[in-house]
C-alpha cells in the first residue's frame, strides 16, 4: 500500500510547482463566456503575426519538402546551409563575423532555446538574472531547471532598462546566466545606450553567461535599426544571442531559431540538446535559410502595416488619457493603466466593456504590475473595431 508520503499520481514535480501561476486564466474565461454568449470579442492579447510567412520562405520549403533527404533525423549540429545563411546574415545585417562551423546552431524556437540553456547551465541554488517583466520563460525556465530567478526590474524612467549596478553582490555571484532583450517584450524599449556595454563588464568580473533574446530586432519603425548584442565588443567572450525568426518573418509556427555566439557555450547547449531533442526539421532548416538570404521588402511591408496599426492604437489611447509612448521596435504598445486600477483589473474592465482583450502588465512579471500590453498582430480591420469601442467604451467620462 502507498505511505502517507507518497505524492498522488497525477501531482506535479515541485519544480513545476514552482513555476509561477498563470495570470491569464480568469480572463480567459471570461472571453469563453463571453464567447459562448454570441460576443464578438477581439483579442489583442498574443503577440503571433496575422500575415502569412513571405512566399519566398514557403516556396524554399515546399521544395525541401519534396525532397526524401530532408525526410531523415536531422542532427542538432544543422545544415551547413542553414549556419552559412546566418553568418551572412549577421555580417551584412548586423557587422558581426561568426563562425558557421561552432558559433551558430539551430534551435526549435527561441522558448526552447532559452528553457535549455536553464538546464545546460544551472544548477539548485544557481541564479538566472531576468528581466522583469519579461517573457516567462525567463522565469519559469530556471524553476524548472531547480534554480532561481533573480528579477531585475525594467523601470519607465530608465528606458525600460535594468539597473545592472543594483544588483547584489550575492546575487552577481550566483547568476550563471543574464537574460537580456531588446527591442523589448513587454515594454517595446529599445536598448538603452551602453547597457549591452556593462553587461558584458559584469558578465567578465562575475563569469555568468549573458543570453540576448534576440526575437524583434526586425521589427522595428521610425527608421530605428536595432543591433546585434553581439556586436558589442567582449559579447562574444561572455554571451550568446537568440535570434527568432517568428516575428519579422512571419513564421511563429515554423519553429525556427539559432544560438549565435560563444563557441564554448554554444557546444554546452549542443551537450544538453543531445540529450533532449532531435534536431530541426531540415526542411524548415532550408526555408529559414531562405528566409535569411531573401528580400527585405516584405519586412519592410510588414513594419510598414505595424507602424501604421501602433499609430491607431497610440493615438485611440491618448485620447482616453492614457500616456503612452510610440515604441520604435517589437509588436507590442505597453501603457500604463489608469488612475484606480490594477493590470488585472483594468484588462478584465476593457473586456467587460468593451469586448477586447489586453494583457495585464503583471502576467509578465511583479514590475509589469500597473501596466498593460496590446498586440498589433491583429487585422486592420479588427484592429480598428477595438480602437474605435476602447473610445466609445473608456473615454474620459464615460
Ligand atoms: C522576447 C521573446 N522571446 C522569444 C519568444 C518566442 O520565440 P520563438 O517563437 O522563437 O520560440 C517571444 C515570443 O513572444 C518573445 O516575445
Amino acid at each position: 500500500m502507498a505511505q502517507d508520503t507518497k505524492r498522488r499520481l497525477t501531482e506535479p514535480s515541485k519544480r513545476l510547482e514552482a513555476v509561477p501561476a498563470y495570470m491569464f486564466a480568469e480572463i480567459e474565461r471570461r472571453v469563453a463566456e463571453k464567447r459562448k454568449a454570441g460576443i464578438d470579442v477581439i483579442s489583442l492579447g498574443i503577440g503571433d503575426p496575422d500575415r502569412q510567412t513571405y512566399p519566398h520562405i514557403i516556396d524554399a520549403m515546399q521544395a525541401a519538402v519534396a525532397e526524401p533527404a530532408n525526410h531523415r533525423y536531422p542532427t542538432n549540429r544543422g545544415r551547413q546551409e542553414f549556419r552559412e545563411a546566418f553568418a551572412g546574415f549577421y555580417d551584412s545585417r548586423f557587422g558581426v563575423a561568426i563562425d558557421p562551423e561552432t558559433e551558430v546552431l539551430p534551435a526549435i524556437g527561441a522558448k526552447e532555446c532559452i528553457y535549455n540553456l536553464c538546464f545546460a547551465f544551472m544548477d539548485p541554488g544557481d541564479a538566472a538574472l531576468a528581466a522583469d517583466p519579461g517573457y516567462p520563460v525567463y522565469t519559469g525556465g530556471p524553476a524548472l531547471a531547480g534554480a532561481e530567478a533573480v528579477l531585475m526590474p525594467l523601470r519607465r524612467e530608465l528606458g525600460f532598462a535594468p539597473d545592472l549596478d543594483a544588483i547584489s553582490q550575492e546575487d552577481l555571484e550566483r547568476a550563471r546566466l543574464m537574460f537580456l532583450n531588446y527591442p523589448n517584450n513587454p515594454t517595446g524599449a529599445v536598448v538603452p545606450d551602453g547597457l549591452f556595454e556593462r553587461a558584458v563588464e559584469l558578465a567578465r568580473e562575475h563569469e555568468f553567461l549573458v543570453v540576448h533574446d534576440n526575437a524583434y530586432s526586425e521589427t522595428t519603425y521610425d527608421g530605428y535599426v536595432a543591433p546585434s548584442f553581439l556586436a558589442t565588443p567582449g559579447a562574444r567572450e561572455v554571451g550568446v544571442e537568440v535570434f527568432s525568426l517568428s516575428k519579422g518573418f512571419n513564421m511563429t509556427g515554423w519553429r525556427c531559431a539559432a544560438i549565435l555566439g560563444n563557441p564554448d557555450a554554444i557546444a554546452t547547449y549542443w551537450r544538453l540538446k543531445t540529450n533532449v531533442d532531435s534536431g530541426l526539421f531540415e526542411a524548415v532548416q532550408l526555408a529559414g535559410a531562405a528566409a535569411l538570404t531573401g528580400p527585405r521588402e516584405p519586412l519592410e511591408e510588414m513594419n510598414a502595416i505595424y507602424a501604421r496599426r501602433r499609430d491607431l492604437v497610440v493615438g485611440a489611447l491618448r485620447e482616453i488619457g492614457v500616456d503612452v509612448e510610440p515604441p520604435k521596435g517589437t509588436i507590442y504598445v505597453w501603457a500604463p493603466v489608469p488612475e484606480g486600477h490594477t493590470s488585472i483589473s483594468f484588462a478584465e474592465l476593457v473586456l467587460d466593456e468593451a469586448s477586447v482583450v489586453v494583457s495585464p502588465g503583471s502576467m509578465y512579471g511583479p514590475s509589469g504590475e500597473g501596466f498593460f500590453r496590446i498586440s498589433l498582430t491583429t487585422p486592420d480591420d479588427r484592429i480598428a473595431e477595438a480602437v474605435a469601442r476602447l473610445r466609445e467604451h473608456l473615454a474620459p467620462g464615460t
